[in-house]
């Protein structure tokens, strides 16, 4: 019996099939984040917004990181995003008019619930929604096409630069938010791959570690808050989606699609669990 309710654990059927869900988010978040106290107990709270240059042991990782952090090279990309931000459309309106206050320390709230939708909402969607409410062409085909989704990257990074030292603050309240965030928690501790790993293997369990010798992990705790983030490696400003996309590969995972509804549960989750947290976005990153 007692197997038999461990194999049904790990196929998750309980979690489907159980009448009742009694689903907890604000106990879920006290302890996701007393994990990582206990973990890295020397850590103060606001440094895990600096991913894994906050965590013991990455000195020499991040002292690199604060010299290259003196001319930071996504300040390109987010110059475009600016630029973008600022550009009339064709009806004389610009982004600003789509969001309150301009958008200006808002996006600490992104991504929400639509109650309306009965959806997750990223900024980029609201970026996006805001062009076609214009009359403008959106941004599509981000899977595909690198040039339109940086360029979405960009702007989402000039979005999010105006919320910068925002405290994360997401509400779940309605019955539809608990849901999502279910699935987005659902998929955050499910192993898959290749490799069977789950997120939370590598940014939990082994966060801190230097996987393969030369791959860092950071804690979960601060994900989300530095993206869209520019890394090295890519030489360009990225969205988290596209980070998402690239832990999946690495564990030999089949993707989801970039601004998937799974990707957008996921960010709700891994957004929720960061509470409290500065917005750092954009950032650099290895
Ligand atoms: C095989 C280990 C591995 C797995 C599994 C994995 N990742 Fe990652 N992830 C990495 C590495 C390596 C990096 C880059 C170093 C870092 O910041 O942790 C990274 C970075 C990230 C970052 C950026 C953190 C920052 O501060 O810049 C996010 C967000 C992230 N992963 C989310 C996820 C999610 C969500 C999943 C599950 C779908 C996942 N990861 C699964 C290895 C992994």
């Amino acid at each position: 019996m007692k197997k038999i309710f461990l194999f049904m654990t790990v196929l998750g059927v309980f979690a489907a099939t159980s009448p009742v869900t009694i689903a907890d988010p604000a106990t879920d978040l006290k302890n996701f984040q007393a994990f990582f106290k206990k973990k890295f107990p020397t850590v103060p709270f606001d440094e895990y917004a600096n991913g894994f240059y906050a965590l013991p042991g990455m000195e020499t990782y991040r002292e690199q990181w604060l010299l290259y952090n003196e001319f930071p090279p996504l300040e390109l990309g987010l110059a475009i995003g600016k630029k973008i931000w600022e550009t009339p459309f064709k009806n004389g309106k610009a982004f600003a008019s789509c969001f309150p206050n301009g958008g200006k320390n808002i996006a600490q709230g992104y991504p929400y619930w639509d109650e309306a939708m009965q959806k997750v909402r990223t900024a980029e969607m609201d970026l996006n929604g805001c062009l076609k409410k214009n009359g403008e062409p959106e941004f599509t085909d981000l899977d595909k096409d690198q040039n339109t989704r940086i360029r979405l990257a960009e702007l989402t990074a000039y979005f999010y630069s105006l919320s910068k030292g925002q405290r994360v603050k997401i509400d779940i309240s309605s019955p539809g938010a608990v849901k999502a965030y279910e699935e987005g928690k659902k998929y955050w501790w499910q192993r898959r791959g290749q490799l069977n790993f789950a997120c939370a293997n590598c940014h939990m369990d082994l966060a801190g570690k230097n996987f393969g010798g030369n791959q860092p992990l950071s804690a979960a705790l601060g994900h989300t808050t530095a993206w869209p983030a520019q890394r090295l490696e890519w030489g360009r400003l990225e969205t988290i989606h596209f980070r998402y996309m690239t832990c999946n590969s690495q564990i030999r995972a089949k993707s989801q699609k970039h601004g998937s509804e799974i990707y957008n549960d996921l960010q709700f989750y891994e957004t929720y669990m960061s509470s409290g947290l500065p917005l750092t976005a954009p950032a650099m990153r290895n």
